[in-house]
């Protein structure tokens, strides 16, 4: 994709791997048509506020913020999961002390947003928000409900399968990174044009979980696993 910046200024830049990323304009994924640029990328220059945040301070997050299913006066309902894994450069190096937010509908299905208004139950234990910070490993860990599939307006009888939203950022606020994780095993996934928007296989399996034993905790939580790669030739697709 061309990017012009602004004469005289020189920004250094990183190469996108091919086939690894999806497409900016993909026709099944309807909404891509209203939000693809249809001219050249205009690079703005960074300023102060672009390259110092999110500066969040020491206490900021909690790790009581990394529990969606205690953030009310009781449990929400649904199957308690852990979702853990680790945040990695192109070495595969961890990325320590970088913010990693979630969102996600409930076990029904439904978001907490005023736009999703399809008939399945809100549940008042379960708001679907939640964020960590890497540690020195690079490992974040949720404890969370397993999120229903919705039914969404893309194409007729299309259903979402069951995701979980992943926000990662960087040192600064335009370093922000934003895909989705997907569960083994879902039949949805070969119908879903989010995830068949990442144009290779290898690419598509890097977004779906993989069970883990270890970090299932018995009789509380099953365990699922999800490593997020930064960049290079393993790099995790990302949106945009
Ligand atoms: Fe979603």
């Amino acid at each position: 994709m061309a990017v012009h910046p602004p004469a005289g200024l020189v920004l250094p830049g990183y190469e996108r791997p091919s086939g690894v990323h999806p497409p900016l304009d993909f026709p099944d994924y309807r909404s891509t048509a209203l939000r693809a640029p249809h001219r050249p990328l205009v690079l703005l220059p960074h300023r102060l506020t672009e390259i110092t945040g999110p500066l969040l301070g020491a206490g900021r997050v909690t790790p009581a913020d990394a529990d969606l299913t205690n953030q009310h006066g009781g449990e929400p309902q649904g199957q308690r999961i852990i979702v853990a894994g680790r945040v990695l450069d192109s070495g595969g190096r961890p990325v320590p002390d970088t913010l990693v937010e979630i969102w996600q509908p409930n076990a029904a299905g439904r978001y907490r947003h005023r736009v999703d208004n399809h008939p399945a139950p809100l549940d008042p234990n379960f708001t679907g928000v939640g964020r960590c910070l890497t540690d020195s490993d690079g490992r974040y860990r949720f404890i969370t409900i397993r999120p229903g599939s919705y039914p969404w307006q893309n194409h007729p009888n299309a259903w979402r399968p069951m995701h979980i939203h992943f926000s990662v950022f960087g040192a600064g606020l335009l370093t922000r990174l934003v895909t989705q994780m997907y569960f083994p095993g879902d039949p949805l996934q070969a119908f879903d044009p989010i995830l068949q928007s990442v144009p290779d296989e290898r690419g598509r399996m890097r977004l779906v979980a993989a069970f883990d034993w270890e970090t299932t905790i018995p009789e509380q939580a099953l365990g699922y696993k999800f490593d997020i790669v930064l960049r290079g030739r393993d790099a995790t697709p990302m949106e945009k």
